[in-house]
């Protein structure tokens, strides 16, 4: 191809880049919503027919028929635990194709017992019971005798269709809650609102990519999870939706009940229902059911610099020479499509980056790395490799008459790449095998992966649902796995990873959109947001309800991705934003570039002063990732997860808790002198400020702070003690060796715990090997303990305790006495306090983890 065609190609990309897209969308009545949605009149009325009722001892069978001739359902109840219920109804003779390697296909059944009346089948498992009601169908289900939630109460339950197109729907019904939260991502508050007052749509879960979205809306985005979670101080409850395609949600809030209806763009329910009671236990079982995967390395934590786009290596030399030069950390730099050759993805441009090779080692030097684009949608062009393979073997999204679809995207005319084929997900993920793939700090971000085609208004500007795809065997209509397209992406990238020699390196893969059970492959990013406030404020609640359905590193484009900053929200981003688990900046071509380095020394100063703050705080993330890869539990909270019972904070998502030690209310609001924090907990609850130079303050409630430019109120809860790393460095790899300050914050009985975990930050042998530590600490009676909370498990190269700050300290401490085995050591501390007395400082420490010890202030 001649230099000409190649600038027409990219002034191509350029211009669709510099368009303010607005995605079409459609409305519910523009889909199989708006049928649905009215009023059940005329909805078919299905009985449980007894004489069809088979229990074994797991499992309750029945079909469920309609007097209106509908066809006959197929119904099917389990106990997962007595705190999860597994409700299956699907069209007796429809076969839909369902990925059979879905987890939630693997949730393994209790036995139960049952007891069959004329009108009714009561079925118990331990504490759980459910009811199930035979005419008509519905069913009550009970925990400790506590009526939790009805299935069909309303009575809208529909399933029809055939194997290529239809539709399902179902009511439940949550007793003793008042607020929904959950099936992310929408850019509107954390507590969902009511959408049958007449004036709204569902919230709408429908992968579209939707560049200028609109705030505090239902529509769909680029991502979503069908969980939802409904609490009271009472009770928790979640519900899972196991589906594939589309759905739309419709919620009412009632006096001390919420009301849902689900509506699926697939002839098929499966539902899950975690009883709670605890919203803990709620959130760690929706959790539960996701992928199970592995730590990400710890320079996902750092911060990620992009743009659209670096357009040569110098640029991105010069990125990395400048933020250095400035003390700026940064871990990678990212390109954009603009790095291939005229938009093919998997090759590079001879002429803007020569050697690619070599450019990785250059920044592998350095511990940084590189990210680039990767997309689904594959140039349609002779002679180029993959897509001459994928032509060849079939490996393309289908026309119904069978051709490969072609639809335009970044590159150009494109197909689409079917992951749906194990074929094309062995060839896929083989090309991660690449030359150019194998240096060591080459990773890759899966754009634009709902998919979307470009210009494809009437299907809102993504796949047609009619499109094929096929698993080697059968065909499956797009439209019926549409939700999970992207998650097939990311699997299939994920096996590319595993299938390299990088092994036991862990893998970076971030992607666009996601879904359920896919939650962790990679860091996430609530889409190609604006410069301004409001979209500042709004990248709080869409990560806290991502963290609520167990995906652990979301993150907002720093600055926002469109439209230009002023320096005061520019800064407050950077603050607020080194306190969501995935910090990045991205910004899009059309606007003046915003690389912290070009900004003023006053303001540097305070997105440098943010970025150490959130590098301090790397142990913290990284203990709690790992906490959340083994429990479920999220890593950022909303302030009701741990103050269930407190009402004022079940509506607050400008403030959240990372664990459950910090909490954290960055100023998000302009020109503001004072800002009003919610403090939870009652008149026992201290909060330690860090950003005021540790004061007290009770867990009574709002309070009014004053604030300047360089404050970010962020408090650590009494009782907890704290990891960190202090000294300022360029990377995350840079700390590695650096000793760790604890922060003991004691509560009013003088005590204080917590946890650290440490591993070689970079490989699976913490896995595979148990090489890690997993440390408890303690204060109580003026020492304090350190333990394994993993005795299986062993790491020797974790970085030794140099420093230990105890805030209400014990006066008159003198000295420390260390204890290790029993044996007393010399340690040589200093020991000095601060702010009047109210902060101790023990330095000069150098306290080894691996080995348990006991340290006494005398
Ligand atoms: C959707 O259609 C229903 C009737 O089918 C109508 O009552 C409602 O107003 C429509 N909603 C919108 C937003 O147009
Ligand atoms: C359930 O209904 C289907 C379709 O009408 C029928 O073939 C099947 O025999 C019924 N099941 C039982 C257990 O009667
Ligand atoms: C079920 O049985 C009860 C008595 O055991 C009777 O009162 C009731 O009418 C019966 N219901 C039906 C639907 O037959
Ligand atoms: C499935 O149903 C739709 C809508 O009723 C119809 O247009 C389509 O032809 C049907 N497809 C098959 C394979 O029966
Ligand atoms: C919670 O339970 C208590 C006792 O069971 C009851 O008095 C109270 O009304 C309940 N509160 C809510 C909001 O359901
Ligand atoms: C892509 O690269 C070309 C060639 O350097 C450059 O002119 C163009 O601005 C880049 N496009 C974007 C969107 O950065
Ligand atoms: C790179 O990281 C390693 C630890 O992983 C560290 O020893 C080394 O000093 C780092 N190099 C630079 C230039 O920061
Ligand atoms: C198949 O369908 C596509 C899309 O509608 C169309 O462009 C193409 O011409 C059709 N091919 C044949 C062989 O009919
Ligand atoms: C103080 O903190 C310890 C450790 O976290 C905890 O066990 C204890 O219950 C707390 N005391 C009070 C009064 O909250
Ligand atoms: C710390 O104390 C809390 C009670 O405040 C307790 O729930 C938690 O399990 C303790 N953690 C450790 C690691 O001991
Ligand atoms: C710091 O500790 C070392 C031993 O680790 C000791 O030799 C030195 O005297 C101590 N310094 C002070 C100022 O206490």
């Amino acid at each position: 191809m001649s230099r000409y065609s190649k600038t027409i190609i990219y002034l191509y990309i350029c211009i669709l880049q510099l368009l303010t897209y607005v995605t079409p969308r459609k409305t519910c009545n523009e889909t199989f919503c708006g049928k649905l949605r009215k009023s059940p009149e005329g909805y078919p009325r299905y009985n449980l027919d007894l004489s069809t009722l088979e229990v074994f001892g797991k499992v309750v069978l029945a079909n469920l028929t309609s007097p209106d001739g509908s066809p006959t359902l197929f119904f099917q109840f389990k106990y997962i635990s007595h705190s999860k219920i597994d409700v299956t109804i699907v069209d007796f003779i429809l076969d839909v194709p369902i990925k059979s390697s879905r987890p939630s296909n693997r949730a393994v059944p209790i036995p139960l017992s049952s007891e069959v009346t004329n009108e009714t089948v009561i079925v118990t498992s331990g504490s759980a019971k459910s009811i199930i009601y035979n005419n008509p169908f519905k069913i009550e289900s009970y925990f400790n005798n506590k009526l939790i939630s009805i299935i069909n109460e309303k009575h809208r339950l529909v399933l029809q269709g055939n194997s290529s197109q239809g539709v399902a729907a179902l009511d439940v019904t949550f007793q003793n809650v008042q607020q929904a939260y959950g099936i992310p991502l929408h850019a509107d508050n954390l507590a969902l609102r009511t959408t049958t007052d007449g004036f709204m749509d569902p919230y709408r879960l429908y992968h579209h990519n939707s560049g200028q979205y609109k705030l505090k809306s239902t529509e769909a985005l680029h991502s979503s999870v069908p969980l939802l979670y409904v609490h009271g101080k009472n009770q928790s409850t979640g519900i899972l939706l196991d589906s594939l395609s589309q759905m739309w949600v419709d919620i009412t809030h009632r006096y001390n009940k919420i009301e849902t209806y689900f509506m699926n763009e697939m002839p098929y329910i499966r539902v899950f229902i975690f009883t709670g009671p605890t919203i803990t236990d709620a959130v760690v079982e929706g959790g539960r059911g996701g992928v199970p995967l592995y730590l990400p390395q710890y320079f996902t934590l750092g911060y990620h610099q992009s743009r659209h786009s670096y357009a040569n290596e110098n640029q991105v030399l010069n990125v990395i020479d400048k933020f250095n030069s400035d003390y700026l950390p940064l871990e990678s730099v990212w390109l954009d499509i603009n790095h291939t050759d005229s938009g093919k993805y998997f090759t590079w441009d001879p002429v803007r980056f020569p050697d690619p090779i070599k450019l990785q080692n250059q920044l592998a030097v350095e511990n940084r790395s590189l990210v680039v684009t990767t997309g689904p949608h594959m140039k349609v062009e002779k002679g180029y490799f993959v897509h001459d393979e994928a032509s060849a073997r079939g490996f393309y999204v289908r026309n119904p008459n069978g051709s490969d679809y072609i639809g335009k995207c970044l590159p150009g005319d494109s197909s689409y790449l079917d992951f749906y084929n194990p074929e094309l997900q062995n060839y896929y993920a083989s090309l991660f095998l690449l030359e150019t793939f194998k240096a060591k700090n080459l990773y890759v971000f899966l754009d634009w992966n709902e998919p979307t085609v470009l210009e494809a208004e009437q299907h809102e500007n993504t796949l047609p649902s009619d499109l094929l795809h096929t698993n080697g065997q059968s065909f499956v209509s797009h439209g019926y796995i549409h939700n999970v397209y992207s998650s097939l992406h990311a699997m299939t990238a994920f096996l590319g990873y595993f299938s390299l020699e990088r092994f036991p390196e862990r893998p970076f893969i971030a992607t666009h959109s996601h879904s359920f059970p896919d939650t962790n492959y990679g860091p996430v990013i609530t889409g190609d947001n604006y410069a301004s406030w409001e979209h500042l404020r709004i990248s709080f609640p869409m990560c806290l309800s991502e963290a609520l359905v167990n995906t652990n590193m979301c993150g907002a484009n720093i600055g926002g991705f469109a439209g230009t900053p002023d320096e005061e929200l520019y800064q407050r981003w950077y603050q607020a934003g080194a306190w969501l688990p995935f910090y990045r900046a991205h910004f899009a071509a059309d606007v003046p570039p915003r690389e912290p380095y070009l900004y003023p020394e006053n303001v540097k100063a305070r997105v440098r002063k943010a970025m150490y703050q959130r590098y301090a705080h790397l142990p913290v993330w990284y203990t709690l990732l790992w906490e959340n890869i083994k429990t479920f539990q999220p890593i950022i909270r909303p302030l009701f997860y741990h103050y269930p019972q407190e009402e004022a904070t079940f509506t607050i998502d400008q403030q959240l808790l990372l664990g459950d030690g910090i909490l954290v209310a960055p100023v998000l609001e302009s020109g503001v002198a004072t800002v009003s924090v919610y403090l939870p907990g009652g008149d026992s609850e201290l909060w330690y400020s860090i950003d005021d130079n540790y004061k007290v303050l009770r867990g009574t409630g709002y309070q009014l702070l004053h604030v300047n430019l360089d404050s970010v109120p962020v408090f650590y809860r009494a009782g907890r003690i704290i990891a960190r790393k202090n000294i300022p460095r360029l990377t995350s790899a840079a700390t590695v060796n650096d000793p760790y300050t604890l922060y003991i914050c004691l509560n009013t009985t003088n005590e204080a715990n917590g946890t650290l975990y440490v591993d070689d930050y970079k490989t699976l042998y913490y896995e595979v090997l148990n090489k890690f530590l997993y440390i408890g600490f303690s204060f109580i009676g003026n020492s304090l303990h350190t333990y394994k909370l993993r005795e299986d498990a062993d790491y020797d190269g974790a970085a030794p305790i140099g420093e230990i700050v105890i805030l209400n300290p014990p006066q008159n401490v003198q000295n420390v006495q260390l204890n290790v085995e029993n044996k007393v050591i010399d340690c040589f501390a200093k020991v000095a306090y601060s702010n009047e007395g109210k902060v101790l400082t023990l330095s000069n420490l150098s306290l080894v983890l691996q080995q348990p010890f006991k340290l006494t202030l005398i």
